[in-house]
């Protein structure tokens, strides 16, 4: 064998290990269970649960209600057309792929069973067993008390039908393989009950979102700043960016010097009904945490979550939350 031919050869079996290796990787993962066996009774307080953990406490309506026009400090969402999909921009936002978030009404998931909405949310697969894009954050809604899962569920079932109006989240092939690692069987945990203020603080910091945006972020999406510290971007519609604050009780730097009362203000105040009054204005602070859905938690659970940010260690970075357009 002439050295070509031996580098080919060795080439060959290279290419041959790589695609058995990409073939158990399609065979074994996603390693998803199948769906639960479920049938979900719609109660009206199942229902009005689900109401508020979709649309105030976990602001699944956030990515998955169409807007009205943009407005400063967060979205409002469009109440007619609740679960309808939206779509959330591309690669010119800095996203990586063209964010087509799903509709989730009777019409989209009318086929669907009750079990393979739940495991929808909790693991991260679709109807099919395919791999969501984890952009959808079901590594966190894995966690979440079979419950609040089953309130969700109830809700969806409850909503009116909306057209279809975009096509499927289509993500590039890296995403989609190393989706099907992240992809998982749901680890849920009991929710705690509102007299542990702490844990059930925990609970919420981490079911609705706050961990995910306020922690710093690499690229894969994976959290690798402080808990808690802030520093993800995120570019807004008037131009310009936002960077998550930094929420650790640091005195200076976080909210150490916040009592629990300015906490639930500083939601209360960024309420619909006056954020509808304000537009994006180029050069003036704007946001993309959705304030709005939160500004409808209950005092118990933000309270709840004031008192568990009061316990996560300090961190003294000072974040610049706002960058004005160049
Ligand atoms: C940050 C944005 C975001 C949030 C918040 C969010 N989702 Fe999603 N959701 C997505 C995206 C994007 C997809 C599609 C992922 C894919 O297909 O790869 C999706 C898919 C789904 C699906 C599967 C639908 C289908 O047709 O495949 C369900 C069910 C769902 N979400 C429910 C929820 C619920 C319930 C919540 C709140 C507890 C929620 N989502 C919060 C972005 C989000
Ligand atoms: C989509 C990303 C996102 C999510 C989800 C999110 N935040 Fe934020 N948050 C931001 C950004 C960006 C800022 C900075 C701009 C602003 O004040 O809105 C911020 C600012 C804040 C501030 C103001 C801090 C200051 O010094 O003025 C508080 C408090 C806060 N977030 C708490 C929370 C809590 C609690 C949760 C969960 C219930 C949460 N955030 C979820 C993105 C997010």
């Amino acid at each position: 064998m002439s050295g070509r031919t031996i580098g080919l050869a060795i080439a060959g079996a290279f290419a041959a290990i790589i695609v058995a290796a990409l073939g158990t990787v399609f065979l074994v993962f996603p390693r998803v269970s199948p769906a639960p066996d479920i049938k979900v009774e719609l109660t009206p307080e199942r229902v009005a649960r689900g109401n508020y953990l979709f649309n105030n406490a976990l602001a699944c309506v956030g990515c998955h209600t169409p807007e009205l026009e943009p407005h400063r400090f967060s979205g409002i969402p469009d109440n007619t057309r609740i679960a309808a999909g939206r779509y959330m921009g591309g690669p010119e936002k800095g996203l990586p792929a063209e964010m087509n978030v799903p509709n989730l009404t009777p019409t989209a998931l009318g086929t669907w069973s009750d079990g393979e909405i739940y495991r929808a949310i909790t693991a991260g697969v679709d109807r099919d067993g395919r791999a969501m894009f984890a952009f959808m954050p079901y590594v966190f809604y894995s966690r979440l008390d079979p419950e609040d899962v089953t309130a969700l569920v109830a809700y969806l079932r409850s909503l009116p039908p909306q057209p279809v109006t975009l096509p499927p989240l289509d993500a590039p092939l890296p995403i989609k393989i190393a989706m099907r690692f992240v992809a998982a069987d749901a680890k849920p945990q009991k929710r705690p009950d509102a007299s542990d203020e702490v844990a059930l603080g925990h609970y919420l910091a981490y079911a609705s979102a706050c961990f995910e945006c306020h922690t710093l972020r690499n690229a894969r999406g994976e959290p690798v700043g402080v808990p808690f510290a802030g520093g993800n971007v995120f570019g807004l519609a008037a131009g310009g960016l936002a960077r998550s604050a930094n929420i650790t009780p640091d005195k200076q730097a976080g909210i150490g010097a916040w009592t629990r009362a300015d906490f639930i203000a500083r939601f209360r105040a960024r309420n619909e009904a006056e954020l509808s009054k304000l537009m994006p204005v180029a050069g003036e602070m704007d946001t993309e945490m959705p304030w709005t859905a939160y500004a409808g938690m209950t005092d118990a659970d933000l309270g709840a979550i004031y008192a568990y940010l009061q316990t996560v260690p300090a961190d003294g970075s000072e974040i610049v939350t706002y960058e004005a357009p160049q």
